[in-house]
């Protein structure tokens, strides 16, 4: 019945108090902004500042998508969510931008993207969602031309075992440690990897990594007593940045990475 009742608004009211726009969500917006202040001079570098064709892979309301819109460049947005599109295509609106927005699995992106076909493509927030992740990884490398650019975020071990912790789960967080995916502190699947075990995938992809940041930085409060009985934990924090109480954890691993340009006969 309330999911009845959440489709009607969603289909009759254009709303849903239940959906985050990040697009207009105060702290999605703060780390849209962090993640745009990497992705631009990149951009520039790679590109001069020619119009580029970039891909959203996963855009839901737009909060990427909109401002790279603005900067002149042709988007295209995929998302599983006819909501967020929705969202992302009235924002578009709003600005009197033009945006290609599809609905659809990017497990199933070669129905709508052509190989070689994107300058670049940008994946934020969303491979950690996806068992497929790797699959979907590929297919979004073969949608870039040579010398293209792949923006992608990524968990790290580190934001599941900061907030294990800080929720008083010191087992759940201990065990994120010697595994990569499955169900996380958070509830739920989850896959995360370490800066090595990413610049080793997008080596095996034969993707060249421009810049691997630690980004969205939460404050994480946890009692020292909760690390007593887990050595492992200490060594994995010990060095990070620390406040008088916790320590200061990122959200995500931003990786930009580049295709092979094009062999000259
Ligand atoms: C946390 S949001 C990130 C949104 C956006 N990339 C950003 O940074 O603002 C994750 C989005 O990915 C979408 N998503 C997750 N898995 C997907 C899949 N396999 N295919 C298409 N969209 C997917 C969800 O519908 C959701 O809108």
């Amino acid at each position: 019945m309330a999911q009845l009742l959440r489709k009607l608004r969603r289909a009759v009211l254009n709303t849903d108090p239940s959906f985050c726009d990040m697009h207009e969500d105060a702290r999605a917006s703060r780390a849209a902004e962090e993640y745009l202040a990497l992705i631009r001079p990149q951009l520039q570098q790679a590109f001069g500042g020619r119009t580029l064709a970039i891909l959203d892979a996963g855009c839901q309301a737009g909060r990427l998508l909109i401002p790279l819109a603005q900067d002149g460049h042709r988007l295209m947005g995929i998302d599983a969510s006819i909501f967020a599109l929705r969202r992302a295509r009235q924002h578009a609106r709003e600005r009197g931008l033009r945006v290609r927005l599809q609905r659809g699995n990017l497990t199933d992106l070669r129905r709508w993207v052509a190989p070689n076909s994107f300058d670049v493509v940008i994946c934020a927030e969303v491979l950690y969602l996806c068992r497929n992740y790797r699959d979907i990884l590929k297919r979004l490398v073969e949608s870039l031309k040579p010398g293209g650019l792949l923006v992608a975020s990524h968990r790290p071990p580190l934001h599941y075992i900061g907030y294990g912790l800080h929720h008083g789960d010191p087992a759940g967080a201990a065990g994120v440690l010697g595994r990569s995916e499955g169900n996380s502190p958070e509830g739920g699947y989850h896959n995360w990897q370490t800066e090595a075990e990413l610049r080793a995938l997008y080596h095996e992809l034969g993707l060249r990594v421009l810049d691997c940041r630690a980004i969205d930085h939460v404050e994480r409060r946890i009692p020292s007593a909760r690390l007593v009985e887990f050595p492992s934990l200490q060594q994995t924090l010990a060095g990070g940045p620390r406040t008088d109480d916790g320590w200061i954890i990122p959200s995500y691993l931003l990786m930009i990475a580049q295709t092979a340009p094009a062999a000259h006969a």
